[in-house]
């Protein structure tokens, strides 16, 4: 109910121009959000790097109104490839197709992402598609399969989210085509229609979707993570809830699938002890690291994945 509630108005424009001009939300907002301008990340990204964490950045924004905009942000994504090159940083890159136009037209999208991926291939950045709520789903696959089949690219991965009851046909298409797959979740508010409604169910699923993503990993042929740790393996198991880590390390193990094989990613600000612990041993560790002015909606989607996080908010605001 609450987290209903919060993820409705993470949607909400009225409520986002509230939030944004508080001070202490900003303040907040640190602890999930590496900061607003790009040079934050980056020195952010770098003390991870020392101490053997990979990241993924990610520039906040999501539902671009109008084509220029669009093009805009495939610009500045572009500047941040550059960037990402010059600091020498151990980062992959993240994105949301609905910042590059996926809601106005596919085409334009198409256009703006070749362009992205095209530079990133030059720079030998791995690009990461987030996914976003289920109404995105078809045509985020759509143009995922345009830019591997017809343009070519294969520095591109995807999202599965396993409240999605579609997601063991979509992750059996995905590997069938060697897609390097990070696996949530989900963050959004689904309908009972497309989306377990139970954790309990949630949680097998991504048991069941680690399962078939490891079994790929048994192929000699499917990659590990690349030595220097830019390029993900197939299988990145991204959660912070330790019952789902365990079962992976556990099925891979038994399976003899080797370390290098089986990524975790987390979100930056969120358990960084676990994150330096299964660096300790032995496993790939990729942070997300977001920064930018437009944090509203994903700060929300943080808020509501823990009471926790709602209640420090509430009463930093009463402190002031
Ligand atoms: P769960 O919510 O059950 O949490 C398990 C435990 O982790 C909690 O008990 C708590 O200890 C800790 N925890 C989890 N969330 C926390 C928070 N916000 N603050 C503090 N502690 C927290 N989703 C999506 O729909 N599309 C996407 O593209 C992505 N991308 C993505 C990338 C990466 C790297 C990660 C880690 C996650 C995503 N997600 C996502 C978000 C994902 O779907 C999910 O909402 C969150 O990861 C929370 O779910 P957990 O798997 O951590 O489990």
């Amino acid at each position: 109910m609450l987290r209903s509630l919060i993820i409705y108005l993470s949607k909400a424009e009225w409520m986002r121009q509230r939030v944004m001009r508080w001070k202490i939300a900003r303040k907040v907002v640190l602890r999930f959000v590496a900061g607003e301008k790009l040079s934050e990340a980056i020195k952010i990204i770098k003390e991870l790097n020392s101490e053997s964490i990979f990241a993924t950045l990610d520039q906040l924004g999501e539902d671009t109104k109008n084509a220029e905009q669009a093009r805009q942000t495939a610009e500045d994504i572009i500047l941040i490839l550059n960037a990402i090159s010059e600091a020498e940083i151990n980062s992959s890159l993240s994105l949301k197709l609905s910042q590059i136009g996926l809601l106005l037209d596919e085409t334009i999208c198409e256009e703006n992402l070749s362009l992205i991926l095209s530079r990133a291939q030059e720079l030998g950045i791995f690009v990461r598609i987030d996914m976003e709520d289920s109404p995105c789903v078809d045509a985020t696959m759509r143009v995922y399969w345009k830019m591997r089949k017809e343009h070519g690219f294969d520095n591109v991965g995807m999202v599965i989210q396993s409240y999605l009851y579609r997601s063991e046909k979509d992750t059996e298409e995905l590997l069938a085509g060697d897609t390097r797959i990070r696996l949530v979740k989900g963050a959004y508010k689904e309908p009972e229609e497309v989306a377990y409604p139970s954790k309990r169910d949630v949680d097998n699923a991504f048991d069941r979707l680690t399962k078939m993503m490891l079994d790929h990993a048994k192929q000699e042929s499917s990659p590990a993570v690349s030595d220097d740790g830019r390029w993900p393996p197939i299988t990145a198991v991204a959660s912070h809830d330790e019952d789902r880590i365990n079962y992976a390390i556990s099925y891979a193990q038994t399976n003899g699938i080797p370390k290098e094989k089986l990524e975790f990613q987390m979100l930056y600000g969120i358990r960084r002890g676990l994150q330096k612990e299964l660096v300790q041993k032995g496993y790939p560790v990729r942070v997300y690291v977001p920064f930018g002015s437009e944090w509203y909606p994903y700060f929300m989607r943080r808020l509501a994945e823990r009471p926790a996080n709602l209640w420090f908010f509430i009463s930093s605001l009463f402190k002031g």
